[in-house]
């Protein structure tokens, strides 16, 4: 069991010294980060200040292109180091989805061929596999992970096998989510992805939910494809994501949607170049470029992404505990969280004052806003409230939404 005291005074002092730097955690209890993170004042600077750079160097100048290639450079350097892998690995793109897209559509799918999911992906995955289907007539097929969410990812074999049961001799891609968005389970990737290559089945990641949480090393782990987004838990500004491309299937796998970004400077055209930029298309906002590496630099000066992680872990275990002593209220996951992510619901039967749920999730996070200034997510597949627990979360703020809670229904 997990207490409020393993988080000590000194350091509940220092984030709250810490969280200045975010206005908007001022006079706000966040519980969103798993929906957009927030940014901070010198991130906030960094895109003005860029916007009016570019406009008083020359826009299309000869300055400003110099300018765009740096902070190109910078930029997926920035983020290559965050995984210690080779900035050659990173496409730049705009949010998860499009990572995600650009690994569905990589693939030079056959009729009948087939494509497994997990039955916890995000709709935008789902849509996408579903257009696969209806383009090259392959197969989906969907594994029952939701019925694995009250094993801790220590019990990996569980989820391993589930993967690999559902394998079949003409499948040839597994996505899923590395932290599930609605149970906030985490997945055992690495034993995923080895069992995967050991079958020649690719596997491409929906990492919307663990990048900014989990400490990452991606050639370790070894999924082929892993696509996130910078502005959730990075705290990074929207429109900003990226894809890592394993370079052992660099050669095997195309892109779909190209253009200037993708090439070398060589005629005749098209010359591909031979890194992450191969998938990307053409022009985009860099004048956010400097603000994600902001973002990231912030982070980082709070302690390692392994301090981080066992901080968010350690809140949403007191959240977890807290939610659970109360009568009414039911956690999603019976197991104590290993990431952010705590889901619950309210459940009638177990508190005899409530005779049901008066009103939806929708209108109880409305309320929340509304009333409270406690920003928090209702879900609909399981339908319940969703808190985000960041390092930048306090022991306050668990108590503030708490006490709410309690008296909410
Ligand atoms: C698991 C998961 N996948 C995908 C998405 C969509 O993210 P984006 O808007 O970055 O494409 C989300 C957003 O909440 C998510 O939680």
């Amino acid at each position: 069991m997990i207490s409020s005291a393993v988080l000590s005074d000194s350091l509940e002092r220092d984030i709250f010294a810490y969280r200045s730097q975010f206005p908007a955690l001022k006079d706000r209890t966040y519980f969103n980060y798993g929906g957009q993170g927030v940014l901070c004042e010198a991130a906030l600077d960094a895109i003005a200040k860029n916007f009016r750079h570019i406009e008083a160097i020359g826009c299309f100048s000869n300055a400003a292109g110099e300018w765009m290639i740096a902070e190109y450079d910078a930029t997926k350097a920035a983020i290559a180091q965050e995984f210690q892998v080779s900035p050659n690995t990173i496409t730049l793109t705009e949010n998860t989805t499009v990572g995600c897209n650009i690994a569905l559509w990589a693939v030079d799918w056959q009729r009948g061929d087939r494509l497994l999911l997990s039955d916890c992906e995000h709709p935008g995955i789902i849509a996408g596999a579903t257009q696969l289907q209806k383009r090259f007539g392959i197969e989906i097929d969907y594994f029952p992970l939701t019925s694995t969410c009250n094993s801790s990812v220590r019990d990996s074999e569980t989820v391993v096998e589930l993967v690999v049961q559902h394998l079949q001799p003409k499948t040839r891609m597994v996505m899923l989510s590395h932290i599930c968005w609605n149970t906030g389970q985490v997945l055992p990737l690495k034993a995923i992805a080895t069992a995967c290559r050991d079958r020649h089945v690719l596997v491409a990641v929906d990492a919307a939910q663990s990048v900014g949480v989990l400490p990452l090393n991606l050639d370790d782990i070894g999924a082929d494809f892993y696509a996130f987004t910078t502005h959730k838990w990075w705290c990074a500004p929207l429109g900003l994501g990226a894809l890592y491309i394993r370079s052992e299937i660099f050669d095997q796998v195309e892109p779909v949607f190209v253009g200037w970004r993708g090439l070398t400077s060589k005629t005749p055209i098209p010359q591909w170049r031979q890194d992450g930029a191969k998938f990307e298309v053409a022009s985009s906002t860099y004048a956010l470029y400097e603000a994600m590496r902001i973002a990231i630099a912030t982070a980082n000066s709070w302690g390692t992404q392994q301090q981080r992680y066992e901080r968010i872990c350690q809140l949403s275990q007191v959240l977890w505990q807290k939610l659970n002593a109360l009568p009414h209220i039911d956690c999603v996951r019976q197991v104590a969280p290993e990431s952010g992510l705590v889901s619950f619901r309210i459940n009638p039967k177990t508190n005899p004052k409530i005779k049901s749920v008066q009103k939806s999730y929708g209108a109880i996070a409305k309320q929340l806003e509304s009333e409270h200034q406690i920003l928090i997510r209702a879900l609909a597949d399981p339908d319940c409230l969703r808190a985000s627990v960041h390092y930048l979360t306090s022991i306050a703020d668990i108590d503030r939404l708490v006490s709410i809670i309690e008296i909410l229904v």
